[in-house]
């Protein structure tokens, strides 16, 4: 997918942020509804799916592989092929940015019996494939990989695919999905054992389409098995807030001072959670309105006040449940009183960007006292002053390096100038309106 072309924008604190906006739906789980509504029988109903690329890429993805997706008033609509029935695609599968649809992807044409090619952009191509290159190559799926196990790579599926048990080597929910997607039209029981527990929306949402998943809690850690050859039974889904969107939205009213906003319809899955925890940890006033079921997935609107933040050694048992939110609660830490040490995250280096380094630099630059670290940051914070800002920074085709530097200028003297503000449309293209609109309710 062509990514527009670069666009530099510059944001400046303005005063506090006041009213209610409700966050888009959950890229996690949008992804997989799709996905899930593409291999079911019959047709599913999705309310509330983000229409980010990310999400577009795995939709323009299935319809290349049979799917029917449309779009109307009301929704989405997904007219299945059923699981085994995906079709050899034309031409290579341009993943864009998205990680999530590329691993979770390969997984489904892993036990297909077809081949297709991924691509993706510059940030995409840089990423590691090899967590899932292992697992679908013992399950009998084929790979032509790019030096380092990267993309461009074309795979081969088999089918029938043979089944396996496999532990996870890293905390990752894609590897994990990865090898339960290829497991579902894979005759007999795949198993991944899962020593750390990372977000489960596949696990939830197979079993609302009929899938055959179990999950035994011992003392290494999750089993998680799923029967193959498994039917899928079309869903009405209705998709939740992501919380790691929500997160932007609630490090901004923390920290720039007056604010007072509602954040409404916020996914408070626990394997999703650990920001809300960490800043709480530092002080942090939010509170859960309305706590209720949307999909299968615990919801609430947030109130979320200015607070005075204090430096804590982050958790590292958090990381896997905010492991998207590194980037802003570092945003928060700069504005805290004394150190925060957050360690233990050394994922953050090969996501959409190493947002440890991109993180540092940012920040550096805009007067943050930071120390990087191998796996994380040292922040000492401002004690709620405003930072220096002034300075233009590199958000390296990552959506989440873009927006919490735009968080970040709300509280600075002199703005902050992102090189690529593009790269937010991906998860959240509705960013910078939202932020206008709680900027404008305080005016
Ligand atoms: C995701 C899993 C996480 C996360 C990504 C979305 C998912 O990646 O960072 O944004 O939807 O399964 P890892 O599995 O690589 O940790």
């Amino acid at each position: 997918m062509a990514h527009p072309s670069s666009a530099p924008l510059t944001l400046s604190a303005v005063g506090p942020l006041t009213g209610r906006v409700r966050v888009p739906g959950d890229k996690s789980i949008s992804h997989r509804a799709l996905m899930f509504s593409a291999l079911a029988i019959g047709t599913s109903r999705i309310e509330g799916l983000l229409e980010g690329e990310d999400v577009l890429a795995t939709a323009a993805a299935l319809r290349a592989m049979g799917a029917t997706i449309v779009r109307d008033a009301g929704g989405w609509s997904v007219d299945g092929v059923g699981v085994g029935g995906l079709l050899q695609p034309a031409n290579a599968l341009d993943m864009g940015n998205s990680g999530t649809s590329t691993r979770l992807l390969m997984g489904l044409v892993a036990s297909h019996p077809i081949t297709a090619t991924f691509i993706g952009d510059a940030s995409l191509s840089k990423r590691p494939m090899g967590r899932v290159i292992a697992p679908l190559s013992q399950m009998g799926a084929d790979f032509t990989a790019s030096p380092g196990g990267r993309l461009p790579l074309m795979l081969r599926g088999l089918c029938p695919a043979i089944p396996i048990t496999y532990k996870l080597p890293v905390a990752s929910a894609q590897v994990k999905s990865a090898v339960l997607l290829a497991g579902l039209n894979t005759p007999g029981i795949t198993r991944v054992v899962e020593p750390v527990a990372t977000r489960d929306h596949s696990e939830r949402m197979l079993r609302g389409f009929g899938a055959e998943v179990s999950v035994e809690t011992t003392p290494h850690g999750k089993i998680i098995s799923i029967t193959g050859e498994a039917e899928l039974k079309p869903q009405h889904i209705v998709v939740p807030g992501d919380p790691s969107s929500a997160a932007f939205l609630v490090v901004a009213a923390t920290i720039v001072p007056g604010s007072d906003i509602v954040v409404e319809n916020v996914g408070l899955n626990p394997t999703r959670a650990g920001l809300f925890t960490a800043l709480r940890l530092m002080g942090a006033s939010i509170e859960e309105l309305d706590r209720r079921d949307v999909g299968g997935e615990p919801v609430a609107d947030l109130r979320v006040r200015h607070a005075a933040l204090t430096g804590i050694e982050v958790p590292p048992d958090l990381a896997p449940s905010m492991i998207d939110e590194y980037p802003v609660l570092f945003v928060a830490a700069a504005f805290a009183t004394g150190r925060t040490i957050a360690r233990g995250a050394e994922e953050l280096r090969v996501k959409e960007s190493d947002r440890i380094a991109a993180m540092a630099a940012a920040l550096g630059a805009v007067g943050a006292r930071v120390t990087e670290i191998e796996d994380g940051l040292l922040i000492d914070g401002t004690g709620g002053d405003p930072l220096p800002g002034g300075a233009t920074v590199a958000t390296l085709l990552d959506h989440r390096i873009a927006m919490s530097m735009a968080v970040a200028a709300l509280h600075c003297r002199a703005g902050i100038t992102l090189d690529d503000a593009s790269p937010v449309a991906t998860s959240y293209p509705a960013f910078f309106d939202q932020i206008a609109h709680l900027r404008g309710a305080a005016a």
